[in-house]
């Protein structure tokens, strides 16, 4: 039995990751409006990983017996300093949701929800991919500066990263 408090709490979290989707939809137009196709597809493929995070909640409350209550999505930034500011903004997102997915976890522990707490290991694991490869990009675009040949590799190389579903 999912207690309200949980069910409550995930719904939430469905939000926050359909919001996580928002934020890299709208970086990933800044970044079309800059001319850096790369990266703005990986935003864009980040935006679907997101999605993909929403659904997995989504279907985890169905399969639950739980209803699935969506709520309004935030607007999201629509303007950025530079391209490490904006991976910047991402880390600190990131580092947001796995706070949220910490407490998520606390409650699931604090309610002995074994069944939530197992669903919620991949999401902790997850997470910590999710920093380190938004942390990776930071460092890169550290190196390099704002402008010049090193902005266009990290673009190159960005504009290569496909997202699938069945991921993990
Ligand atoms: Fe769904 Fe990027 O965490």
């Amino acid at each position: 039995m999912i207690s309200k408090k949980m069910i409550e709490a995930i719904n939430e979290q469905i939000n926050k990751e359909l919001y996580s989707a928002y934020i890299y939809l709208s970086m990933s137009a800044w970044f079309e409006e800059q001319s850096l196709s790369g990266m703005a597809n990986w935003m864009h493929e980040q935006a679907k990983e997101e999605y993909d995070h929403a659904m997995r909640f989504f279907k985890f409350l169905t399969e639950r017996g739980a209803q699935v209550i969506l709520k309004a999505i935030e607007q999201p930034e629509t303007e950025f300093k530079t391209p490490l500011n904006a991976f910047e903004m991402a880390l600190e997102h990131e580092k947001f949701i796995t706070g949220s997915i910490n407490d998520l976890m606390s409650l699931a522990i604090k309610e002995n929800d074994y069944a939530t707490k197992s669903f919620l290991y991949w999401f902790i694991d997850e997470q910590v991919e999710e920093e380190d490869s938004v942390s990776a990009i930071v460092d890169d675009l550290k190196l390099v500066g704002d402008k010049g040949h090193g902005i266009l590799m990290i673009n190159r190389e960005l504009g290569e990263r496909t997202f699938s579903p069945d991921e993990d």
